[in-house]
């Protein structure tokens, strides 16, 4: 629900953001309300009474204005998976940046989509809400000019995948604030929908983008078209090479774009998305419908990869980018030689399970992180002592017992650096950080070592925001933390980050400029020891 003001807007906002870029308002209202995605009745969040909540279509460089009126009766967050919000961390709707809406107040995120292009989505931060909706999917189109490397489908859909618990997420809340782990999921959505629910109605010979995001909480999923080949183009704002799959993989907190042409009979077809590396798979499927068919999907859908790791790996590779290709600017996106750039720092981040004070903690370099009672942000801000410290958690893994604290890295602004995930665990990890995209250029099995780098791939690696790291291997990625700010660093396994599977980087440069970060927002809500300041100096 939005209006388009293409060059007005209130006074209000003309400081925060670009005047000359178009605006797009949202106006949320935010519910509990009863889902029942997989029979049985449970409390779900609505926006604007909708499970998943709306998508949001926009385009490069927009403005988003986006009105949240928290009705629910506790405390309520948003952020935004993916998307950069250049210089501009206090809109980051995690608890380390911005304070809880209220019940019953709103908040205004003024946002602006500054040089991205790609496939998103949103979700609840706070406590255990994401597994009771508030999600939704985000697509930033290019500008009119700017090539595409790809004809215009003749549809667009959106499809939000993710495992889900029949408990309600307060109840799975409590269970984890009491020290235990969550069982497995009792099932798969589509779009809100278990089996058949959904629908995607084509018409035969004809091509369609679909844009995945796995919003669920902790499991690898992977998302096949019966009879159809799925051509790859998109990866989280990157164009990739066009490789055609049969099916793909999408990890926890990711988010892919295929097109797929309707080649076949005109009858209806399954889109199935099944469980990876599970013993126990859980399977769902939506119906591809041929808006020329008189057949109805039947019979077993088809199977898929599902304990194999080799195989995802291999796939993960194979995505790479189309150098030649426009990004959300004119200039090819091989322009920028990421290979070619010197890192200035190795960080190792090594993510652990253990228990803590007899209750189930996660870790990374042994830290397992508990917010403080005021946004880390705005501590740094106001200089409010005792709130965080810089250094909180080391650059390597320590082999230290885990034990808790408010861990936060320190970074320079303009830095070119490293980060090599390392899972000793025999689960996959998937891992995201805020404000940034990344370039994955490094995965194997083992123990990384600084001769893993002769095997980086430093030409045509994607840049992302979220990376897997398979069972018992390394993920190294390459950054250029060109945005200042408070940002989250998190696994989208999300009762593992609930439970201290992050940390918060802190990107930072001594000049005071505007044009490297923005002001604190003039209706930024203040909490904690932040409570009663002035958001702008008096
Ligand atoms: C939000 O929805 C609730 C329930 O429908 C309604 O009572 C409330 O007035 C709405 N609030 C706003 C700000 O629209
Ligand atoms: C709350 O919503 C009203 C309009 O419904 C708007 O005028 C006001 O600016 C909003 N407050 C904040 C803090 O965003
Ligand atoms: C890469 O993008 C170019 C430019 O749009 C396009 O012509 C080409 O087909 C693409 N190549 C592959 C392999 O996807
Ligand atoms: C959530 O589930 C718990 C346990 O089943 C139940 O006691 C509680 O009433 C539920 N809460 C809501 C709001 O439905
Ligand atoms: C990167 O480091 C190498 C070896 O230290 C050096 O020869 C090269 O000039 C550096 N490149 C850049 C772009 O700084």
């Amino acid at each position: 629900m939005w209006t388009y003001v293409p060059f007005l807007a209130p006074l209000f906002f003309l400081s925060l953001v670009h005047a000359d870029d178009p605006y797009r308002f949202f106006t949320w209202n935010i519910t509990f309300g009863d889902i029942y995605p997989l029979g049985v009745p449970q409390q779900g969040i609505l926006i604007n009474g909708q499970f998943p909540g709306p998508d949001i279509y926009c385009n490069t460089n927009d403005n988003l204005i986006i009105n949240v009126h928290n009705s629910l009766t506790e405390p309520f967050l948003i952020s935004w998976n993916g998307l950069q919000q250049r210089r501009n961390s206090w809109e980051d709707g995690v608890e380390g940046t911005t304070c809880p809406i209220p019940p019953g107040q709103n908040f205004t995120y003024i946002l602006q989509v500054k040089d991205q292009i790609g496939s998103f989505f949103y979700f609840p931060s706070l406590n255990f809400h994401k597994a009771a909706g508030g999600f939704g999917g985000i697509r930033i189109l290019s500008r009119p000019l700017i090539p595409v490397p790809f004809s215009d489908p003749s549809g667009d859909f959106t499809v939000l995948i993710g495992d889900w618990y029949k408990t309600n997420h307060t109840a799975l809340k409590t269970k984890l604030d009491n020290g235990k782990k969550l069982p497995f999921p009792d099932g798969i959505l589509i779009n809100g929908h278990a089996s058949n629910g959904a629908s995607f109605t084509v018409d035969q010979g004809k091509t369609y983008r679909f844009r995945v995001s796995n919003v669920g909480l902790q499991n690898s999923l992977n998302i096949r078209f019966q009879g159809h080949k799925m051509k790859l183009v998109e990866v989280e704002g990157t164009h990739t090479l066009q490789n055609t799959y049969s099916s793909l993989d999408v990890h926890v907190g990711q988010s892919y774009s295929f097109l797929v042409t309707m080649d076949q009979a005109p009858v209806d077809y399954y889109i199935v998305v099944s469980t990876r590396f599970t013993s126990n798979v859980l399977t769902t499927t939506a119906v591809l419908h041929y808006s020329n068919s008189g057949t109805r999907v039947s019979g077993p859908p088809p199977g898929g990869p599902t304990v194999q790791i080799d195989w995802s790996l291999n796939q993960a590779r194979s995505i790479r980018t189309n150098l030649t290709a426009s990004g959300p600017r004119p200039n090819p996106q091989g322009s920028y030689h990421y290979g070619m750039i010197n890192t200035s720092r190795t960080i190792r981040l090594a993510n652990s399970a253990s228990l803590i004070n007899g209750k189930q903690r996660y870790a990374v370099n042994s830290v397992s992180f508990i917010p403080s009672d005021t946004p880390l942000k705005l501590a740094d801000y106001y200089k409010i002592s005792g709130v965080f410290r810089l250094g909180s958690i080391s650059d390597n893994p320590t082999g230290q017992k885990e034990y808790l604290d408010t861990s936060v890295m320190p970074a320079d602004y303009r830095t070119f650096i490293e980060i090599i995930f390392e899972n000793k665990e025999s689960i996959i990890q998937s891992w995201h950080l805020d404000g940034h995209s990344f370039w994955v250029v490094g995965m194997d099995g083992g123990q990384w070592s600084p001769d893993s780098r002769k095997e980086y791939n430093l030409r045509d690696a994607v840049s992302r925001c979220t990376t897997q790291v398979y069972p018992k291997s390394w993920t190294a990625i390459y950054i250029a933390l060109d945005n200042v700010g408070m940002w989250n660093v998190r696994t989208e396994f999300w009762s593992r980050r609930y439970l201290g599977q992050q940390f918060y980087l802190r990107v930072y440069t001594p000049v005071n400029s505007i044009r490297d970060e923005y002001p604190i927002p003039k209706n930024a809500l203040l909490c904690g020891r932040a409570a009663g300041r002035h958001t702008r100096p008096l």
